[in-house]
């Protein structure tokens, strides 16, 4: 298992708070939504660690946790995307961990979603048998109560087993705000964790930006080059607050990013 480990100071934080403006919705009882539980050997097959909390690396994890959480708190922020230059550099593994540490303390409700139209990936964690559809979930065309479910008591998960090739219309369609202002009220979660695209493959990242409070870059040592955390960094200038760098599958060593 690879390192992660948290490497800058919370950084450009705007003061600008983008609160939703929706019509009230009627709330939901998260009681009412199904616990649907994932065996803790799927899980570390999927390299989520923080359900049985064995391993060591579940210590980055409570140490991002407390670090996000006193941003949050102090701005009053309560939507943030995890994102990195290019795929596979972990963002769907820090989504999930990170979301099961929040969900084990210090936040009551956390909702997680894979806002990732194009690749999604979270469904392969929190298997599901039936059509789960982000797209059509946004679109407003879904019950939620026939879309999300929990993977732990005050763990709610909205998945998308059906990727789409349109997302980027989607992400920046006035209904996709609409639908997300409404979860906002309805379930109202105290954190919302996004899956997001990458930053450098295609325009779908920066359409999510307008949905979020702040977001966390994760870059892979080894992988990630200097020049693709720079152009990454360009295009969050002036659009959205970055909270802080992850340094995945670090080995031990520590690089300045920024
Ligand atoms: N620190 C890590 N240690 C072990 N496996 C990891 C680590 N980070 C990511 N992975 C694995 O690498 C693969 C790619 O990660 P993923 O989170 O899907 O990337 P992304 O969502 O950015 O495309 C997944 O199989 C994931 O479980
Ligand atoms: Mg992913």
């Amino acid at each position: 298992m690879g390192h992660v480990s948290v490497i800058s100071e919370p950084i450009s934080i705007r003061d600008e708070i983008f609160f939703a403006q929706s019509e009230p919705e009627v709330s939901l009882d998260w009681d009412e939504f199904d616990i649907l539980k994932v065996s803790n050997n799927h899980l570390a097959q999927n390299n989520i660690i923080c359900a049985a909390r064995k391993e060591t690396a579940c210590g980055a994890f409570d140490f991002l946790r407390t670090r996000m959480m006193q941003v949050m708190k102090e701005k009053k922020w309560n939507r943030i995307g995890i994102t990195s230059p290019t795929e596979g550099c972990g963002k769907t593994f820090i989504s999930a961990n990170l979301s099961i540490t929040l969900a084990r303390g210090l936040v009551n409700r956390v909702l997680l979603l894979d806002m990732n139209l194009k690749k999604p990936g979270l469904e392969k964690i929190f298997t599901t048998d039936k059509n789960r559809s982000m797209a059509n979930y946004l679109a407003g065309t879904l019950d939620p109560k026939n879309f999300f479910f929990r993977v732990m008591p005050n763990l709610m998960v909205g998945l998308n087993n059906d990727p789409v090739s349109e997302s980027t219309e989607i992400l920046q369609d006035a209904q996709t705000s609409a639908t997300l202002d409404k979860i906002q009220t309805s379930l109202a979660p105290d954190l919302t964790v996004i899956d997001m695209p990458s930053l450098l493959t295609c325009d779908d990242a920066i359409s999510c930006f307008s949905h979020l409070d702040g977001v966390i870059m994760v870059v892979e040592g080894g992988k990630t080059t200097k020049a693709e955390i720079r152009c990454a960094e360009k295009l969050m200038t002036d659009r959205v607050p970055l909270l802080g760098v992850v340094l995945n599958r670090s080995k031990g060593k520590c690089a300045m990013v920024g």
